[in-house]
């Protein structure tokens, strides 16, 4: 499955240069996401090294909860959307991280449902600088989660993500 999936973003990724800023080269995973069978091969491929090993998944807003669900729904568990500061209602359970310019925080429920002691695969689609996934299992780490593993469709090297992620179960795709 991982073989499919990696000839489907391979096949259809679009690179774009310039964006979101000058001297950036910018994958869109737009066109993968939305072949069926691509997706399909996705969805299993990011599931099966952890299947039987965890009892939720974490999608990472916004394009992580494109995955999220469907991960889920490969491995039998209930979804978490680990979401950009002020979209949920209180109680809640926050982590800034940094951007190029400013800051950001990702949030979750601190009452709706219990983190401690479960068993937590957290899926997004890039990583990059890996400041957005470094936080998101910084945030559930902080709840009591087990972060198992973090997956993503797609690293983009010499960012830095994976230096950044040091000590976390890392299942990436491919690179782009
Ligand atoms: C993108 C991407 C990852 C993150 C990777 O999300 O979807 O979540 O950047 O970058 P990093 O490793 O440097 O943190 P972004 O916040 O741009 O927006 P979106 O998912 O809400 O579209
Ligand atoms: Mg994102």
């Amino acid at each position: 499955e991982v073989a499919a999936a990696v000839e489907g973003i391979r096949r259809l990724a679009r690179h774009v240069s310039d964006f979101p800023q000058p001297g950036v080269l910018f994958t869109d995973l737009t066109p993968v996401f939305a072949d069926g069978p691509a997706l399909r091969s996705i969805m299993r491929a990011l599931a099966a090294p952890v299947a039987g090993r965890v009892d939720l998944v974490a999608g990472i807003d916004a394009r992580g909860f494109l995955l999220g669900a469907g991960v889920a729904l490969e491995l039998g568990t209930g979804v978490l959307a680990v979401r950009k500061k002020g979209k949920l209602p209180p109680p809640v359970h926050g982590e800034e991280y940094a951007l190029e310019y400013g800051s950001a925080a990702l949030e979750v429920p601190a009452e709706a449902i219990e983190l401690a002691g479960r068993r937590v695969l957290v899926v997004d689609d890039v990583l990059a600088t890996g400041g957005t996934l470094r936080a998101s299992v910084d945030l559930l780490e902080r709840c009591g989660a087990i972060v198992e593993t973090v997956a993503v469709v797609a690293e983009v090297p010499g960012l830095g993500g994976r230096e950044r992620l040091d000590g976390v179960g890392l299942h990436c795709l491919t690179t782009v």
